[in-house]
């Protein structure tokens, strides 16, 4: 098989590498890739957004596949397009995209279907929903209905930080256009789980659940970022809980796109909060997520390229995916002004790593010199028999890889 893999980050070289992984796979292309990526696959000069490119290239290098993995081509139509001209893809198609593509859409959704989510409201005027807030409980969340790499969502412990986030999404866009339509809901407690699924649109079958850190900084403080860290299979998601998810979202979920007309294939990414009452979605997004992949695709035993066939096919249930029965642990090495002022260019040294995979998420080769490309620079990850083991030799190994003001946190499943 000749496979081309969209995308250009951490998650994206996880995808690449287990994908090398398969017997099936004779050429692998990655677009636009990275300078770590470049290792594994021929990396195409292309944005991961240029729809006609990606068409053109699968069609002139006769690729058999195309793994559309980010959420923004997704939500633009790739898979769509790649349909029409006659090439297979993985990935949900547009109509299903919108599962994460829009808030509102996937609120409204999950209240259609009974999906137990925060409550919620959708605005689109400023001053009805400054209104709203004036009357509300804290703390509160204020969403961006579009997509915000992860930063349209603001925690507000008071009016004052409200009244400042409804001015910064709506008025100053601080987000563009996606900040047009905002969702208020309900400040939701309780231990966040990430469970990611395979579907064929008719059957679901879920990976190792995971845990992700979202803030920036040690302890769980400053803002929310693309992900810092991430382990699978998270201890606090016990097989009760896994079978809970699935009576009230998981098969809610798979049975409300069913009953919507819309065909999902593809991965979904529930986005869970474990509450008193009960397990809620927080969201879902239509991917998978990133940095849980560079974690949870390590411990992935059966033939990648056969989930991707059953999944597009719509065979999903007559296939096993099995797991190895360990920990998968990583850890993101930023640049230092990561996620508000991301300074690329820096050089980069790595020392000789052992015992972990090194997956490039923002570097570029200039001048011959291995530098920085990007707020998350590399993604750290061991397999181990158990959390501690696996941190211990992530936490040894991550000062061999050192630029300017490099950062990561240091208490990544501690928390
Ligand atoms: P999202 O982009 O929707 O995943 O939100 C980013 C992060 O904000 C989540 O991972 C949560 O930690 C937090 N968050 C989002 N919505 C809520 C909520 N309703 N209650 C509490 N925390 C939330
Ligand atoms: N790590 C969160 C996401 O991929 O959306």
């Amino acid at each position: 098989m000749k496979i081309l893999v969209i995308g250009g980050g951490g998650r994206e070289h996880a995808i690449v590498k287990k994908l090398k992984e398969s017997k099936r796979v004779e050429a692998l292309y990655c677009m636009p890739g990275n300078a770590g990526i470049a290792s594994d696959a021929v990396c195409v000069d292309g944005k991961a957004t240029d729809i006609e490119k990606a068409v053109s290239f699968a069609r002139e290098n006769k690729i058999d596949l195309v793994f559309v993995a980010p959420d923004d081509p997704l939500s633009l139509g790739m898979v769509d397009a790649l349909n029409a001209a006659g090439i297979r893809a993985f990935g949900p198609v547009k109509a299903a995209a919108r599962l994460e593509g829009s808030k509102a859409f996937s609120k409204d959704f999950m209240m259609r279907h009974g999906i137990p989510t925060a409550r919620y409201e959708c605005f689109s005027d400023y001053d009805t929903a400054l209104d709203y807030v004036r009357q509300s409980d804290f703390p509160l969340v204020l969403k961006a209905d579009g997509l915000a790499l992860g930063k349209g969502v603001l925690i507000c412990k008071n009016l004052d930080e409200a009244e400042e986030g409804l001015k910064k999404l709506m008025l100053d866009r601080a987000f563009g256009a996606s900040g047009s339509t905002v969702v208020i809901e309900e400040f939701l407690t309780g231990r966040e789980v990430t469970v990611l699924a395979f579907t064929d649109g008719n059957t679901v079958k879920c990976m190792p659940s995971s845990q992700d850190h979202k803030r920036a900084f040690d302890g769980d403080r400053g803002p929310n970022t693309g992900g810092m860290g991430a382990f699978a299979p998270s201890p606090y998601f016990t097989p009760d809980k896994q079978a809970e998810a699935m009576r009230t979202i998981f098969l809610p979920t798979i049975e409300g796109l069913k009953a919507d007309g819309i065909v999902y294939k593809g991965v979904i990414y529930f986005g869970l909060m474990m509450t008193e009452k009960g397990i809620k979605v927080i969201e879902y997004n239509s991917r998978f997520g990133d940095p849980e992949t560079q974690a949870i695709l390590p411990l992935l035993k059966t033939d990648f390229t056969e989930i991707i066939d059953a999944c597009i096919d719509g065979t999903l249930d007559k296939i096993d995916i099995e797991w190895l029965d360990k920990t998968g642990f990583t850890v993101v090495i930023a640049s230092g002004g990561y996620p508000d002022n991301v300074v690329k260019g820096y050089p980069i040294t790595i020392g000789k790593l052992e015992g972990v995979t090194l997956y490039h998420a923002g570097t570029a080769i200039k001048d011959g010199t291995l530098v920085t490309n990007g707020g998350r620079v590399f993604d750290m990850t061991a397999v181990a028999d158990n959390i501690e083991d696996a941190r211990r030799i992530v936490y040894r190994e991550i000062g061999k890889v050192s630029f300017y003001e490099s950062r990561f946190r240091s208490d990544i499943g501690k928390v």
